[in-house]
């Protein structure tokens, strides 16, 4: 059994201050067992130095939430992988709904991004997912497929093999959204397992993300199809993040 990712992506939420005080509070409660695991945080870029600094030799990756495709130029507003690089971030993650929704981000857009990422030894964490519509129609999987066919066009196995890709069904995340129930999750991860082999990759981690809790994490993280959970709200405290190591930790024992 390979490791398990869990991780938080913070959204727009925390400044330098909560930031430190999140992982020296995170240290602190590091639970035991949690040696099975590959834990990462993703703050918003303003806190990224800080967590750099506060995590020091802690066992925590360290993610951006999102980054332009280009090197530098005129794109005012964008982060460059090369700005990303000085923080010694480990991943970034791309193609979060909200993004794909709110700003206008593409497939198309993606692919550019995953390649600028590799290219600069950054572990994309690609994010996809269905709509509630996609979902009564009984395609999610047709739709997930989809998006990671795009995002991942052109890359070879060993690429690849240094990407993550979180199944986050639309509506399932965030305030009203209700966590897709294991067997959704194990029909999903399915469809893109399979596509993803197909693709030619060596297993690529599948992470579920959308309304994962205390009450589901470990019936989620017992899925042998889910390599490891995306967490919003419910990992925004560090006694929230901690917990629910544990109880992932203590459910693949
Ligand atoms: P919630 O866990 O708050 O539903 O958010 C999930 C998510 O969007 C993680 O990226």
């Amino acid at each position: 059994m390979g490791t398990f990712w869990i991780g938080t992506g913070w959204k727009m939420n925390k400044t330098v201050a909560e930031t430190r005080r999140y992982i020296a509070a995170l240290k602190g409660l590091w639970p035991e067992g949690a040696g099975g695991c590959t834990v990462f945080v993703i703050p918003p870029f303003t806190a990224l130095a800080a967590a750099r600094e506060a995590i020091g030799t802690m066992p925590l990756l360290l993610g951006a939430q999102n980054m332009h495709w280009a090197e530098a130029g005129a794109f005012t507003g964008e982060i460059s992988a090369t700005m990303l690089e000085e923080f010694g971030i480990d991943m970034v993650e791309l193609g979060h709904s909200e993004r794909r929704q709110m700003f206008g981000e593409t497939d198309a857009a993606l692919n550019m991004k995953v390649k600028a990422a590799l290219r600069h030894g950054l572990r994309p964490l690609l994010c996809v997912g269905d709509s509630a519509e996609e979902r009564r129609a009984g395609a999610s999987g047709e739709a997930v497929v989809r998006q990671v066919r795009l995002a991942f066009a052109g890359l070879d196995a060993g690429e690849l093999g240094r990407c993550l890709v979180a199944y986050e069904p639309i509506w399932a995340i965030g305030e009203g959204g209700v966590a897709a129930t294991p067997e959704e999750v194990r029909a999903v991860h399915a469809d893109l397992h399979v596509a993803l082999k197909e693709m030619g990759g060596p297993a690529v981690p599948v992470l579920y993300g959308g309304s994962v809790s205390a009450g589901n994490a470990a019936d989620l993280a017992a899925e042998p199809m889910v390599d490891g959970l995306f967490v919003g709200r419910a990992a925004w405290t560090p006694e929230g993040l901690a917990g629910l190591i544990a109880a992932v930790a203590a459910a693949r024992a």
